[in-house]
């Protein structure tokens, strides 16, 4: 039986703790044929009708008694296509921590970035991927080398925190000398306090298409990248980021609590999981009539959201059971029994404070995990949602979900832990 709509003071009284923002903006002025995510080009007045809808959004939740935030986070898209239109959203939000963008790097000027800081901003992602044309070439990006680093030499200083992303394809960077490894290098001589190192995922929809991994080269490019950084100063804060050992963390990620508002945006409560509608015409109207924009909801329990939680603290490498234990009391016993095994294998080390570290090879076989995720949770999920976008006219025309991987795992996890809300 179909259980009743979700109001947005279900979705408060679910949330266990303090919870920080996430806000997407999907629109793009050019689409880059490897990337995931929730995007259209926009058509004339669709930008100020989204805006638009997202205040609704918000208002309604803060009206329900959501926030004040733990922290923001504003991704894409391309958060700075429309910093105006923005600035209206982001000023409903009543923020206690740090508030972050993703800055396309056509977009970091300094003028253009003293206008985020005047917003609020105190945290930036400025997505390079390198600074090097031929992988921006082989990436099909929207800028060069010398945006990319113009973009990065203009923020540090800033902001207080200033990440940067890279992506690696492994196969690629061979073939053409290893950029990766200098773009990494050059990051780090350029001061920023975190450098993300995403290995490229090949989504079967995107315009890549799919594509094997290989999964030794991706191990040793990632530890040689561990030990240039070590000889920066930078430590491994993260499966896929390096930070400078004095500086906080960016992330989008590992919040351990977050209210998505807007086309595609997940929050995660504790022991539930929403998903917003991904059609962006599909988001407004169910904004405008008055309903909560969410298309699914996956209920994880205690024993889901602990693994939820568990899963997001390794990423971030380290596992904290007293922190697992005030959330979800004695079902913690189920991560506990994990730990020494895991340290056995060499895994997880535990440290004087009691929490578990994940050790060099722990983060190999996590990042191998991450993959396995990926492609068996996260990419048919998406490649489901994406599909509103063809109901709405086919504006995301660089997607095809029908050649998405479609796994009989996200299948069984759908069927198990779904809540049909169209009652
Ligand atoms: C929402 S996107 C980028 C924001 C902004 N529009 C830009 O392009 O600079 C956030 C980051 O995800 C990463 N990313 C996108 N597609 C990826 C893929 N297929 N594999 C791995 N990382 C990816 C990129 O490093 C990108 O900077
Ligand atoms: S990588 Fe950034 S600019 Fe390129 S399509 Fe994705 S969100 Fe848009």
């Amino acid at each position: 039986m179909a259980a009743a709509p979700l109001a947005p003071a279900d979705v408060v009284a679910l949330l266990d703790a303090p919870a920080g923002a996430y806000v997407h903006v999907p629109f793009c002025a050019r689409i880059c044929p490897f990337c995931p995510y929730d995007k259209v080009v926009p058509r004339p007045g669709q930008p100020e009708h989204y805006f638009a809808a997202l205040r609704t959004e918000v208002g309604r939740y803060l009206d329900a008694g959501a926030g004040p935030f733990t922290s923001l986070y504003v991704g894409g898209g391309t958060p700075t296509l429309f910093p105006e239109l923005l600035g209206g959203v982001v000023e409903l939000l009543p923020t206690t921590g740090e508030r972050a963008i993703e800055v396309l790097p056509t977009h970091g000027t300094p003028s253009r970035l003293d206008a985020l800081a005047a917003m609020g901003f105190t945290a930036v992602s400025v997505g390079a991927q390198s600074f090097s044309d031929d992988v921006l070439h082989h990436l099909r990006r929207p800028h060069d080398a010398a945006a990319a680093r113009a973009a990065v030499v203009a923020a540090v200083g800033r902001f207080a925190l200033v990440d940067v992303d890279l992506i690696v394809d492994v196969e690629f960077d061979d073939a053409h000398a290893g950029a990766f490894l200098r773009d990494l290098t050059s990051c780090l001589e350029l001061g920023v306090d975190q450098v993300s190192t995403y290995p490229l995922m090949r989504f079967g929809y995107t315009p890549f298409g799919r594509a094997g991994h290989d999964r030794r080269r991706e191990h040793e490019v990632l530890a040689e990248a561990t030990r240039i950084a070590a000889a920066h100063g930078y430590e491994r804060r993260s499966v896929w980021t390096f930070n400078r050992r004095e500086s906080a963390t960016y992330t989008s990620i590992t919040r351990r609590r977050f209210l998505g508002f807007g086309a595609s945006s997940a929050s995660f409560l504790g022991r539930d999981h929403l998903l917003n509608q991904f059609g962006v015409e599909t988001y407004i109207g169910a904004v405008e009539a008055g309903r909560l924009p969410v298309a699914r909801h996956l209920h994880l329990g205690t024993l889901g959201g602990l693994a939820y939680d568990a899963f997001w603290q390794a990423y971030a490498g380290r596992i904290r059971p007293s922190e697992l234990a005030a959330a979800y009391g004695h079902w913690t016993a189920a991560v506990r029994a994990l730990l020494p095994p895991l340290a056995a294998a060499g895994l997880v080390r535990r440290d004087d404070d009691g929490a578990w570290a994940l050790t060099p090879r722990g983060f190999v076989a996590y990042h191998d995990l991450e993959r396995w995720v990926t492609y068996h949770l996260i990419e048919p999920l998406w490649a489901e949602m994406l599909e509103e976008h063809a109901a709405e006219g086919g504006r995301a025309t660089w997607a095809t979900p029908s050649a998405a991987r479609r796994t009989h795992i996200w299948q069984l996890v759908a069927r198990a832990l779904e809540r049909d809300r169209t009652a």
